[in-house]
Formats: structure tokens, C-alpha cells, sequence
């Protein structure tokens, strides 16, 4: 493709585009894990409303834009009353994987402070951690050390500890972990870093703006966030269960002398022309998805959050339920929120997802610990559930008759 010799029309563009998402997948009603976060479309409008008022908002200056200034700092102080984190503060980063670059970066460049002997920096992350952790290492030049699941799918803690070593500037927690949604054992894993002053950092990117509201409506929940002696920094999406516009990520640090090697800073005398001071990787970062998270938290406030997550969490015990009613097929685990997987112990699970893949199902697959078909609900995907469950249904005798089978033998979920 060429640049237009004549610019197109507006309407003609719209047209076009609209037909080029003819072949994107109906992400919504057929169920796909991790796409997008549907929380209904006055939610959707309040953040669309937002990202457009403040399209044009560069937040890389914020004696310019002090609204978004103002918007970042409230949406931090908001996630830190969340987290219990007193004395938290932190920055909006684009996403999930920004904010764990950020948190091993600031992990590193704290242990240069406090332990210079350490020249090869080694990350701690159980194999169920993000990848995002191992992008990190690659990035910045550490080495990450990768602690084996129990035959369960859960942290061994007894590896996980035994892979501390002097070199150890980070350990990595997931909340929930992605494997079985679950979140994993942080208090016991965390006292190890406490011991020794070793950064934590507890990846909440999908249960940050979740499990605050599983612990309020009386689920049992480990506790994972800075209440946990050792907890250095968190990472919570907005765009995932804050239900905000895509770009937006909360990282936090316990409190300003952990944020500080997070914040790049270069100024005089080496730059002469002035401070550059950015806390997130971004240099110009989008007014727009900044603004409308802090419009979605305002929208909806704790009594929202509340009635989408108890919603969520009553359709999703019943899925669960309904799926485990099905003759071979077990859901993975005791999922602490609406991240689950389901498997089977009579017949090949890949199976089964090629049936409903032919029906038009987004299936994802896990393959390690254990092969797997993978779920991330939200409130609006509760309006599908029925009709999954009855192609399952005949999908699994289908498979059971012989007259279905796998096809691929890897896993498709990030
Ligand atoms: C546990 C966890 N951490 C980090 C990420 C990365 O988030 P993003 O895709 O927003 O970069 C994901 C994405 O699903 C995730 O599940």
C-alpha cells in the first residue's frame, strides 16, 4: 500500500474500515479469554465519552495538561486505597506488561542502590508467572529464574525459596495466577523477601480491580496486596477489570523511596536544555485512556464495582458448577474470581476444543501444567453462558462417540 495520492473522504474511510472488522471475531458473544472486559454499555460510554474529550491530552506534560496530571494522580490514590497502601503512589502506565517492565526495572535499580555488589540480577517468578517478566529480563538485562508448579498447578514454595540467591533483586507473585486463577500463597512467599529485603512484586494485572471486591462481598481470598509484610510493588489493569478504555494500567509502589527507581530522571548538568522526569517507559502517553479510567472509577465507584464483581461471581460459580455436571470435564482448581480453566480426565481436551472452535467459540488452550481450555469472564459475557454450555454439552458426546478430534498440539493463551 501506498499513501493516497488525494485524501479519502471521511465518510468513504469510515465505510471502508467498517467492512475491513467484518472478518474480526465477535469477541463478546462467543466468549473469548482475556479480550476485553464488557461491563455494559453505559460503562463503555463513559469511557468512550472521556477518551474522546481528552483525545488530544499529552500526559508527558503535566504543567500543560494539569487535568491529566490530576486524573493520574487520583486514579493512583483510588488503587491505593483498594490495596490498602497507605503510603502508596505509582503511575498509569499503557498496560499490564508495561507496569511489570516498570516493577522489575525499579526492582533493579533499587538493588544497585542498596546491594551494588550485585552484578547478575536474577528474577524469582514461578513458571506461572506473565511472560511479561521474562520480556522484562531480556529487556534490562537480568536473568529470570523460573520455579517449577506442584503436580496442582500451585507455587512450590519450597522451590521458589530455594531459587533465592545473593543475586536476587526481584520474586514475582501472580494474583490471581493465569494457570488456574488462583492467586498464589504471598504471604508465605513474601517473607522470604522481607528477610531479606529483596523487591516483591505481586502481579495483580487481572485480579487489582477484582479481588478487593471478592474480599468485601465475604469470599475467601489469600491475602495479597500491601498488607503483605514484603509487598514492594503491584500492577493492576485498569483495562482489564477496571473496565476502562485499552492503554491503561495501575503500578504501585508501597511507598515514594521504592517509586523513586521507577521515575526516570536526566536533567542538568548532563542535559543542560532542562529536566526530562517520565515515571513510566512511555515518553507522550494518551490523555485519553488516562482520562477515561479515571471517568470509569468515578462511574462506577465501590457500589458498582461491588454489583458487577458479586454478578460475576454468582454467574461464574454457576458456569463452573454446570461445567463440572458435565460427564469427563473437571474446572481446574478453586478459582478465586472469573479467570478459570476446565480439563478432562476421560477424554482429549483438545478435542473438545476443536468442536467448539467449529462452532464458532474464541477457545483458548492452556498446555502447560496442564493441557486445558481457558476462561476470563466478565459481566457481560453472562448473557452467552447457556448457549456455550449446550454446544459443550454436545460437543463432549460428540468427542466421547470418536467423532471429533484434536487438532494442534499447543497452547494458544498469552
Ligand atoms: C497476569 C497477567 N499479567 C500481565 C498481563 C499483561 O497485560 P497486557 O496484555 O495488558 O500487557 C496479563 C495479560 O493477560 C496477565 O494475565
Amino acid at each position: 500500500m501506498r499513501l493516497d495520492q488525494q485524501g479519502v473522504p471521511a465518510a468513504e474511510l469510515r465505510e471502508t474500515m467498517r467492512r475491513m472488522a467484518d472478518g474480526d471475531r465477535q469477541w463478546k458473544e462467543r466468549l473469548a479469554a482475556g479480550v476485553s472486559y464488557p461491563a455494559g454499555d453505559d460503562v463503555l460510554e463513559v469511557a468512550q465519552q472521556a477518551y474522546l474529550d481528552f483525545f488530544s491530552v499529552n500526559a508527558l506534560y503535566p504543567s500543560i495538561f494539569p487535568s491529566a496530571a490530576r486524573f493520574e494522580r487520583e486514579v493512583i490514590e483510588m488503587t491505593a486505597g483498594l490495596l490498602h497502601g497507605d503510603d502508596a503512589v505509582g503511575a498509569v502506565s499503557s498496560g499490564g506488561t508495561e507496569s511489570n517492565l516498570l516493577a522489575v526495572k525499579s526492582a533493579r535499580d533499587r538493588a544497585r542502590a542498596i546491594r551494588p555488589e550485585v552484578t547478575a540480577p536474577e528474577i524469582v517468578a514461578p513458571a506461572s508467572a506473565h511472560p511479561s517478566f521474562r520480556k522484562a529480563a531480556d529487556y534490562f538485562g537480568l536473568t529470570l529464574v523460573s520455579t517449577p508448579l506442584t503436580a496442582d498447578g500451585l507455587v512450590d514454595v519450597a522451590a521458589y525459596h530455594a531459587a533465592v540467591t545473593e543475586n536476587t533483586v526481584l520474586m514475582v507473585a501472580s494474583a490471581p495466577s493465569t494457570v488456574l486463577g488462583m492467586v498464589d500463597p504471598i504471604p508465605e512467599m513474601a517473607s522470604l523477601a522481607e528477610k531479606r529485603d529483596v523487591s516483591f512484586h505481586v502481579d495483580a494485572c487481572v485480579g487489582g480491580y477484582f479481588l478487593p471486591f471478592t474480599e468485601k462481598l465475604g469470599y475467601e481470598v489469600t491475602k495479597w496486596d500491601f498488607r503483605v509484610p514484603g509487598v514492594t510493588t503491584i500492577s493492576a489493569d485498569l483495562h482489564k477489570f477496571g473496565y476502562t478504555a485499552k492503554g491503561a494500567s495501575a503500578i504501585l509502589s508501597r511507598d515514594p523511596d521504592v517509586f523513586r527507581y521507577q521515575v526516570f530522571d536526566f536533567g542538568p548538568p548532563e542535559r543542560p536544555q532542562g529536566y526530562y522526569v517520565t515515571p513510566t517507559i512511555a515518553g507522550s502517553r494518551p490523555g485519553g485512556a488516562i482520562a477515561a479510567a479515571w471517568a470509569v472509577m468515578r462511574y462506577l465507584g465501590e457500589e458498582g464495582y461491588l454489583r458487577l464483581v458479586d454478578g460475576t461471581m454468582r454467574y461464574i460459580r454457576n458456569f463452573q458448577d454446570r461445567i463440572n455436571e458435565i460427564e469427563g470435564l473437571t474446572v481446574l482448581g478453586k478459582p478465586d474470581m472469573s479467570l478459570f480453566a476446565y480439563t478432562s480426565t476421560t477424554m482429549d481436551v483438545y478435542a473438545v476444543a476443536a468442536g467448539m472452535e467449529d462452532r464458532g467459540w474464541i477457545v483458548s488452550k492452556d498446555a502447560v501444567p496442564f493441557k486445558a481450555i481457558h476462561f476470563m469472564q466478565s459481566p457481560g459475557h453472562e448473557p452467552f453462558v447457556d448457549a456455550y454450555l449446550s454446544d459443550l454439552e454436545q460437543v463432549v458426546e460428540l468427542v466421547a462417540a470418536g467423532k471429533i478430534t484434536a487438532r494442534g498440539t499447543g497452547a494458544n493463551y498469552t
